[in-house]
């Protein structure tokens, strides 16, 4: 759905990061973790086209959602400067999100700085189904693993990694040896789903990764945001981010 939404806080939680809420109950209501919306919060045609961002928190009590944003140019600098009170154009909740199953015992978010944004609604829903969820985010600099606390609020086992030497996937590595996982969510870096597809070969368990790519409609029309992948019968064929996607089996992306 198309709707105009309030902004109700934005401050910069870091230097060129923020974070976003928004009234937007009709959106909150239907929306799931790795789901996102596209967004467009300034007036006439520049930036010409809205901006994708993935849902970080939803609230379906109280109608709102928030985005953690990285500011990269025009329209996430428009985003950055945009006061309490103003009002964006919000199309929503788009796209195939993380599947999740209330039968899951235990399973691992892991992602990289601002990528890691929609693994923080998936892990507080997780939570919320009674799963033990362990997180796993790297990021180049302590101020820059965003929800720390939020996951351990929510009861998550959270390992953060800024060494840059170091992998955080060899931390969840180490737990398989001692537990068993249901499934496995990556987001924010081809390595991290290249890592987590050899551990699934070793370990079995199931994995998906949310994928990035420039996008015009976000909602299927215009084929601008297509990636190669693997159908059922193992031939390649192109699937769209922002509907037939951005969460994908990690098996299918070539
Ligand atoms: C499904 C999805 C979810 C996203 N979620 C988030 C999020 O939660 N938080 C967040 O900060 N960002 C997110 N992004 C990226 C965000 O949409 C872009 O950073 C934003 O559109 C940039 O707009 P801009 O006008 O500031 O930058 P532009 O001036 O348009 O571009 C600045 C630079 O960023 C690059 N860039 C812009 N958009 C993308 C993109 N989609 N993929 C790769 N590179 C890009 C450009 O090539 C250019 O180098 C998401 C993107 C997608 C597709
Ligand atoms: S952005 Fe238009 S089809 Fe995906």
């Amino acid at each position: 759905m198309y709707i105009t939404a309030k902004t109700l806080e934005n401050r910069i939680i870091s230097p060129g990061f923020g974070r976003f809420l928004l009234s937007a109950p009709q959106i909150a209501e239907q929306a799931g973790p790795g789901q996102f919306v596209m967004m467009k919060f300034w007036q006439g045609t520049v930036p010409f086209l809205m901006r994708p961002f993935s849902l970080n928190t939803v609230d379906p009590a109280a109608g709102t959602l928030s985005i953690l944003y990285k500011i990269v140019g025009t329209g996430t600098q428009i985003l950055a400067d945009l006061p309490a009170g103003s009002e964006v154009e919000v199309l929503g909740p788009l796209g195939t999100g993380f599947p999740l199953s209330e039968k899951m015992q235990r399973i691992a978010v892991i992602g990289r700085g601002v990528g890691a944004a929609p693994m923080r609604l998936l892990a507080e829903r997780a939570r919320h189904f009674g799963i033990d969820v362990h997180a796993y985010i790297s990021a180049d600099q302590d101020a820059h693993l965003f929800d720390k606390d939020a996951y351990l609020e929510a009861g998550c086992a959270f390992t953060g990694c800024t060494d840059p030497d170091v992998n955080v996937t060899s931390f969840f590595a180490d737990d398989l040896t001692r537990m068993k996982f249901d499934a496995a969510y990556v987001c924010g870096s081809r390595r991290l789903m290249r890592d987590v597809s050899a551990l699934m070969d070793q370990y079995g368990f199931e994995g998906y990764v949310s994928l990035e790519a420039h996008m015009a409609c976000g909602i299927g029309a215009c084929k601008g945001c297509t990636v190669p992948v693997r159908t059922a019968d193992g031939t390649e064929a192109y699937a769209r981010v922002c509907k037939d996607g951005p969460v994908f089996p990690v098996k299918r992306i070539v």
